[in-house]
């Protein structure tokens, strides 16, 4: 199962992403989580320990090794590369253990200059589709905010996109957006997670301005969800509430996927 989480900036989508992941490795899954936001820190809501998370270097930020792998020529990031480097090997080799779950940090690429064909996106989104058609393990991504990315096809294979939305409308219009991109890529399945719900109302206004059958279900704002990224704590540790509605949104997605 492979699946990418986006949505819009805030709403949630590195909170749910590292509870799903917890979830599914607490049912004896291995899961390989990876973070392709650039901004973000999806191992401290996993719950990595802070010695390993103050060792996590980014892929794009191994500047030798994609040189290596891409074989750029001596003189820099010239003209002429491989674009179709070795990516087998780099889940094993330069991913972050915790428990079951397996972490790649993707990191940044410098969108200017050679823009799409610079050796480290290359490399990057050959290692994802690897990842998407080749690998066993569950995967979740958890996303850049917004849609650019998804224009670069960078998901481009997964089972289903999540979109985490909360009662509001410019969330919304982002998953409507998202679900005319995933068209557009071939990604046949598109969800809904609405997070941050505080009443019935949240819940009416969401089912009158989505389509119902793309809801997973819903998370309730919880104190102990700002409580626990205040204290750099997992949420998955410190939210039980939380954490039991993921678990009812795991046995839908899985249900749905399998249909
Ligand atoms: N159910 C919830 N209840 C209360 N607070 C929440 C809930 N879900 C997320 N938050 C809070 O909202 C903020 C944004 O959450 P998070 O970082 O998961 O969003 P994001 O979509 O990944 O953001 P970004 O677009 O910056 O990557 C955090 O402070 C988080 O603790
Ligand atoms: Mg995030």
């Amino acid at each position: 199962m492979k699946i990418a989480i986006t949505g819009k900036g805030g709403v949630g989508k590195t909170t749910f992403a590292s509870v799903l992941c917890r979830v599914f490795e607490a049912e004896g899954k291995n899961v390989l989580a990876v973070d392709a936001d650039p901004d973000d820190n999806l191992a401290l809501g996993l719950g990595f320990p802070q010695e390993i998370i103050d060792k996590i270097v980014p892929i794009s930020a191994m500047k030798e090794f994609i040189k290596e792998r891409t074989r750029t020529n001596a003189k820099g990031f010239g003209k002429m590369f491989k674009l179709n480097p070795e990516v087998e090997d780099i889940k094993e080799k330069y991913s972050y253990k915790f428990k079951r779950i397996s972490l790649l940090n993707m990191g940044t690429v410098d969108k200017g200059g050679n823009g799409c064909y610079c050796p480290e996106n290359v490399l990057l989104k050959k290692l994802t589709h690897h990842l998407i058609l080749e690998d066993e393990d569950i995967m979740i991504m958890d996303m850049e905010a917004g849609i650019e990315h998804l224009g670069r096809g960078v998901a481009k294979g997964v089972d289903a996109f999540i979109v985490v939305i909360e009662p509001g409308i410019r969330s919304i219009q982002t998953y409507h957006k998202v679900k005319k991109m995933a068209l557009d890529i071939g990604v046949e399945k598109v969800f809904i997670v609405a997070n941050k719900i505080r009443s019935e109302m949240d819940i009416e206004y969401i089912m009158n301005n989505v389509s119902k059958n793309d809801i997973l279900g819903n998370i309730y704002f919880g104190e102990k969800v700002i409580d626990s990224d205040r204290q750099n704590l997992s949420p998955y540790d410190l939210c039980k509430d939380t954490v039991n509605s993921v678990r009812a949104i795991k046995e839908n997605l899985t249900n749905l996927l399998l249909k």
